[in-house]
């Protein structure tokens, strides 16, 4: 909270709307839990509130779908409001009026305004707080206001009313200044004109934006405007074409903070990255990669193009190489992965392990300079330190019911398409032949062999072609 306004804990609470279907998104899923930068809009919303007061005095308005968008959010310990029908924002302040009316304010943020900042937050409040006003409306003049409420100033600062641009008379089109949807409210009057709102309007609705009018008629009362200085903060996502916007910002807000702490992005605009990726200094990311979810990447390391990152960590001086496909993955120093390499959940590589094109690994753990460099599955197992994976070698580790472990030591050697037939041991040092099927274990220092012998059937070829050569001869006489 901002200390300079010197007040009181409980004397401001937040309110965010967030019970609205967000009919223009044309979706099955509430608008809310709509993501950008690979979270819900809700949660950035969240966390900017969160800067400025406690969770316990945040106070999230459910209705739409009220469930699910309390589930994606509860574990942050805010406070919940239903508002089961939902017949406008005014409406749901009236709903929340019961649970705030001890706190001295209010400010009420909007759940489909995600780039909003805590900082933005406390400014708007320090300046409704030192100018006594009863409303303070945060404002911003965007290169198309389309869309959103207008603000019909009396004078320089003072607010007459709000005009939702379904209502604006052809004269107020060319209002610049919005209504973001963010405001800071006297909680006392607010709710003392609440219940005076009229859904006479183009939506039939109780609109929180008519109570601008409603305060400045009423004497005593302070409407002021306060305008944000970066008017792409409080931007609203009320259509697929206008997250997509809001998803490019922060997405090139999450590349420019990569790349002023010394992350390499090259075509950073090909690149998808989620905000709450990590990259140290050195690292280099080419064109069209995906960088998702908590991806945590060190420093001196190499992801190619079109590769995919989901909720990884890597170590220093990794190399992704092309198309790599890698979800839940730790991968330790100096490792080399792909081209074209899939690495799912609960795979771990160990330093220096290098996996090559068409390997797909699966809760596999490759000790210290382990290598599968060509088409292999590796799926429930432990390989051991320096031991070499064969082309075209499978973990055979389902039956059709279970799911079983294959244990390899260290320094083994796996020749070139063998199966292993979990569960399974492989000793350290054994050597297993190419092409085997093995489902006996192998202890230390053995070769196991589990193919037929090979037999060899000298000039065969060539009397069998001697053999055609006659027959065919006789067929044409
Ligand atoms: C609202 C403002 C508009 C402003 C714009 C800024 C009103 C009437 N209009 O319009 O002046 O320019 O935001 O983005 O307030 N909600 C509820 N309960 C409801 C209805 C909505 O909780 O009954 C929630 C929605 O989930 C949403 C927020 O309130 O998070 C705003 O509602 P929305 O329908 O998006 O209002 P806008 O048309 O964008
Ligand atoms: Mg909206």
């Amino acid at each position: 909270m901002n200390t300079e306004a010197g007040m009181q804990e409980s004397d401001l609470a937040i309110v965010i709307l967030a019970a609205g279907k967000g009919t223009r998104l044309k979706s099955r899923r509430p608008k809310v839990l709509h993501e950008i930068g690979g979270k819900p809009l809700l949660s950035y919303v969240l966390a900017a509130a969160s800067r400025v007061v406690a969770p316990k005095h945040i106070y999230v308005v459910v209705g739409h779908q009220a469930e699910r968008v309390r589930d994606a959010v509860k574990s942050t310990g805010v406070q919940f409001i239903e508002q089961a029908e939902q017949h406008g924002t005014g409406h749901a302040i009236q709903c929340a009026a019961q649970a705030v009316k001890g706190y001295e304010n209010i400010l009420v943020l909007s759940g489909d305004v995600p780039l909003i900042q805590s900082g933005t937050i406390e400014k708007l409040w320090a300046f409704h707080h030192k100018r006594e006003a009863s409303m303070t409306i945060l404002t911003a003049e965007p290169p198309d206001p389309t869309g959103y409420g207008r603000i019909v100033r009396a004078s320089s600062n003072v607010v007459q009313a709000i005009v939702e641009e379904k209502d604006l008379r052809p004269d107020q089109r060319k209002i610049p200044e919005i209504n973001s949807g963010i405001y800071a409210f006297r909680t006392a009057p607010l709710l003392e004109h609440i219940n005076s709102l009229s859904p006479k309007n183009a939506q039939s609705e109780l609109y929180l934006t008519d109570m601008a009018r409603l305060l400045e008629q009423s004497s005593g009362h302070k409407v002021l405007a306060f305008p944000a200085d970066n008017a792409a903060e409080v931007l609203g996502a009320n259509t697929l074409a206008e997250l997509a916007v809001l998803d490019q910002t922060l997405r090139a807000a999450t590349a420019e903070r990569l790349m002023a702490e010394g992350v390499t992005i090259f075509r950073p605009d090909t690149c998808v990255i989620d905000a709450e990726v990590e990259v140290a200094p050195d690292t280099v990311i080419e064109p069209f990669v995906q960088l998702l979810g908590k991806t945590k990447i060190g420093g001196d390391c190499l992801v190619r193009s079109y590769s995919v990152l989901e909720n990884c960590t890597l170590g220093d001086e990794v190399q992704v190489m092309q198309h790599c496909v890698m979800v839940e993955t730790v991968v330790h120093r100096g490792a080399i992965i792909g081209p074209f390499a899939r690495l799912r959940q609960g795979t771990e590589l160990g330093e220096n392990v290098h996996i090559g094109n068409f390997v797909e690994t699966k809760k596999a753990v490759l000790g210290k300079g382990a290598k599968a460099n060509h088409l292999s599955y590796l799926g429930d197992t432990e390989i051991g330190d320096g031991s070499n994976i064969g082309a075209g070698s499978i973990t055979c580790n389902y039956d059709g019911v279970n799911k079983m472990r294959t244990i390899i030591g260290k320094r083994v050697f796996v020749g070139s398409d063998s199966t292993l037939v979990a569960p399974i041991t492989i000793e350290d040092g054994a050597y297993i032949g190419a092409g085997s099927c093995i489902t006996k274990d192998v202890p230390a220092g053995s070769l196991a062999v589990g193919r037929a012998r090979q037999v060899t059937k000298e000039g065969w070829a060539d009397a069998r072609r001697e053999r055609q050569k006659q027959t065919n001869n006789g067929a044409k006489r």
